[in-house]
Order: C-alpha cells, then structure tokens, then sequence
C-alpha cells in the first residue's frame, strides 16, 4: 500500500497525550477507530512496532500489545515475519472504503502506476545517516553549495551508478537535482539555447515528459515505438535533434529496448550531432535476469543519462542526479546555479551517508523482494480471475501490460465496471496516440505499492464486474 505509516502515526498521536495508564488503551481505541472510520484502509500495511513506537515516543510493548489485541479484534491481520495490515473483516464493515493515499472517492484498489510503496521507506536507517550527518557536518558546509551537488554524494553516487547500472559515471560530470523532472527541464534549457526548437518523445510514452519539454519552451514530436524501441525511420524523418526515451523499462509498454535499436539510436545521434536523454526511471528494479545496463554506458557524449529516489526511497525527497555529455555541462550546471543555487545540502550529505553506509543497496534488495512478490501475486490473480490475459514487460519495473481479451470486454464496459466495483485502471491508450487496435483491453497495471491481497482483491472485483454488466 502506499506510505501508511506517516497516515498511522498522525492519526494516533492524540492517543499519545492520554496520561500513563490510560495510554495503551487510548492507543489500540485511535487504531480501531481509525480502521473502523476507513482512514486506515483494508490491505494497509501498518509500520513496524519499533518503528511506530519510535515515531510515537511511546515504549514498544505498547504498540505490540495494540497490534495484538486488535489482530484479536480481527482488524488487523499479522503474517508472521512479513508484518501487519488491515483486515478483511475491516473493510466488511465499511464497505466501500477506499484508499486514503488514492486521492478519488470510492476508490478501493488502485492499480494505476508510478507510485512505490512509500511504507516501505527505511526511516531508522535515513534517522540514523541524519543523525551522523549533523553530528560531523562543519559548519562551513552549510553555506551555498556547489551547484553540481556535494563532492560526497559525486562521488557515492558515481561509483553507485557504475556499478548497478553499467554507465560511464565521472563525478565531475555528475549534477545533483531535484529528480528527472528538474534534470529534464534544465536539459530542455539548454538544448533550448543551443537553437533546438523541437524534441522527440516516445509514443506511448510518459506525459510528464511532454510536460515537462514544453514547459521550456521545446515543442514535442512523437515519435512511434514497435516492440523492440523507437522506430528508426520515423525517427529519421521527424527532423528532431533530441529525443527522451526509456530504453531500460519503457514507460509504460515495459519493453526492453533491443540491442539493435539501441545502437540505431545512437547511429542517429552521432550522424545528426543530437542528444539522447535517458530517464532510467525505475532501472533499479530486474526480477528475472540481470539488468540491462544503461544506454549511456555505450556512448557518454551522446547521452545524457538522468535518474532519482524516485521509486527506490520515495518522491517526496525530490532527489535525482544526471550524467552530461561535456559539451553541455557547463551550461547545464550554470543553469542549475540559477535556477535554485543548488540542492538542498542536508539532504545531499544524508544521501550521500545513506549511501555510502550500504543502506541504498539493502533498501533496494528489500524492495526489490517485495516488489517481486507483489508482481507474481498480480500475475497469479490476473491467471485466476480473467484466464486467457496476457501479461508482458514483467521483467522490470514497477508496473506491467495486462492484455485482457476481448471476451471480458467489450472494452468500454469492462472499464466502466471495473470503476463501479472500486478500481482505478489505466489504459496503454491513454499514454500514446495509437487508438485500440482490437477490442482487447490493454491496462497498464502498477503493483509495487498495493500488497498481494490487495491486488487479489482488487483483481477479483474487475472479474466479478464482468458478471454484473
Ligand atoms: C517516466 C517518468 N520518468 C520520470 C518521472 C519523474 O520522476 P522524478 O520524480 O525523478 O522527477 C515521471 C513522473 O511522473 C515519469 O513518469
């Protein structure tokens, strides 16, 4: 589910006022309501007892002793070892209860992609970077920074980035932003001065990156995808002289970018004197195989490769990094010096602790498990519930193409039934120009923040619906 533990403990915290004695009872009374209420929703994951209680300021043995009564109670369920969540029972008796972190009323599981699970953020291990960082931090390093990023966090990151994503990753050449989204909009700048008017994004593809180029003033061309990456003709012909793609996991078909297409592209790039950008959005999550290295390894100069803690801490620390070809890294650290002076330094040397610490790496062993798990569960339910649906671009990544046949449709039905019974879905239509090329529902299913029971659950209502047209 998404982040539930800051939800908990705020919800909780009055409880915590209560006088001594009084304090475990008020405690399991603000959980129970909160779950009764439906602000803690069915499938949500709840924090771990010594998490919880450290947020709290309450003794631990308070916050087993709530969890066990209410897993009593049978509103809340515990798997051994694997932690504890909201019940069924729960959700029985407040039916329609939606997700609180979903954003739509009556929603009840929420499969569109994009979010990680946000309960999964390590918040005693980035307590303790912080805790090292302000105790050893000189007080000189809290003036202005060096636009680029702290040298620390350079270098962690650089020796990171080699290592699990295969690019070329000198510090000197690495800037440290606020996630893809600043590293795409400081890079639409520049390309901008250097004469570009036009810049190519995949179709299907992500709208943020049309967004965001067109926020500098960039217009986007489209430009078509087959099953092994960008089409070269079409590419060809568009005439542009940059172009952002998801060579790793493509955003959202889930494809791979075949070895030929990726060497294509930058055929392309050296023979028009262009630019490749490279968002590796959720590179860091392969289930089956190794990972496919970055497209930046094979050509530095060429490719401007840009990525964040987006999907493997969380979002909200809005922390990302970029690798520039040298011809453009002057302008783009100058533009990054103007735009905010730089990143915000606590949170770099936090990073760059957490880091260098192997707290990155265990959290993305960590997630990726969870996430595995949660991708068999929904292949499992999607082969119960709708048989006959075919599932591609499950290698990697945080979400997958779920084709479900035509025989479960007709299309328009199934999805207005599927928003009947709860369930927010998102169409391969919605992120392309390409119209349905049969009556098969393509849906672009985001797993990693719903828990196996979750998607189960919210699986088993889109196949319920079909009996209800
Ligand atoms: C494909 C893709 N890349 C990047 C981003 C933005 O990522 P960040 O949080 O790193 O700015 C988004 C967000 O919507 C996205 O969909």
């Amino acid at each position: 589910m998404r982040s539930q533990g800051q939800a908990a403990w705020e919800l909780l915290l009055p409880a915590v006022g209560a006088p001594a004695r009084r304090r475990g009872r008020a405690l399991q009374e603000a959980l129970r309501e909160a779950v009764r209420s439906g602000r803690l929703a069915a499938g949500t994951r709840l924090p771990s007892t010594r998490a919880l209680a450290a947020d709290l300021g309450v003794s631990r043995g308070l916050v087993t002793e709530a969890y066990e009564q209410l897993t009593a109670e049978g509103y809340l369920r515990s798997d051994r070892g694997a932690g504890t969540w909201v019940g069924g029972a729960a959700r029985a008796a407040v039916p329609g209860v939606r997700d609180p972190a979903a954003g739509a009323p009556g929603v009840r599981v929420d499969f569109r992609p994009g979010t990680p699970d946000l309960s999964l953020f390590p918040r005693s291990a980035w307590a303790a970077a912080q805790r090292s960082v302000l105790a050893r931090l000189p007080h000189r390093a809290l003036g202005y920074p060096d636009p680029r990023g702290l040298p620390e966090l350079r270098g962690a990151l650089a020796a990171l980035l080699a290592r699990r994503r295969g690019v070329v990753a000198d510090p000197e050449r690495l800037v440290v932003c606020s996630g893809v989204a600043q590293a795409s909009t400081l890079l639409g700048f520049v390309l901008g001065a250097r004469g570009l008017r036009r810049v190519g994004i995949e179709d299907p593809g992500s709208p943020e990156h049309g967004r965001l180029f067109a926020s500098t003033g960039l217009e986007t061309v489209r430009l078509p995808l087959d099953e092994e990456g960008l089409r070269p003709g079409p590419l060809a012909d568009s005439g542009v002289r940059a172009v952002v793609v998801t060579p790793s996991h493509q955003f959202p078909s889930g494809i791979s970018w075949s070895a030929e297409r990726r060497a294509a592209l930058l055929d392309w790039a050296r023979a028009v004197d262009g630019y490749v950008l490279e968002d590796d959005y959720d590179g860091d999550f392969r289930y089956d195989r190794a990972p496919v290295g970055a497209l930046q390894g094979l050509d530095p100069e060429r490719v401007a490769y840009t990525g964040s803690v987006s999907k493997s801490l969380a979002p909200g620390l809005r922390l990302g990094w970029m690798l520039v070809p040298e011809a453009l890294l002057d302008e783009t650290v100058e533009r990054k010096r103007t735009m905010d002076l730089g990143n915000p330094v606590l949170d770099q040397a936090v990073l760059a602790e957490f880091v260098t610490r192997g707290a990155y790496d265990r959290q993305l062993r960590r997630c990726q498990r969870a996430y595995r798990e949660r991708r068999d569960a929904l292949l499992a339910a999607l082969a119960e519930h709708l048989p006959g649906t075919r599932v591609s671009g499950i290698a990697a990544g945080l979400h997958v193409i779920a084709r479900v046949p035509a025989r479960f449709g007709p299309r328009e039905r199934f999805l207005a039934r599927a928003a009947e019974a709860g369930v927010a879905l998102r169409t391969l239509e919605e992120y392309g120009t390409a119209g349905p090329a049969d009556e098969d529902v393509r849906l672009v299913i985001g797993y990693a923040h719903l828990t196996p029971s979750a998607i189960d659950t919210g699986i088993g209502l889109v196949a319920e619906g079909r009996g209800r047209g």
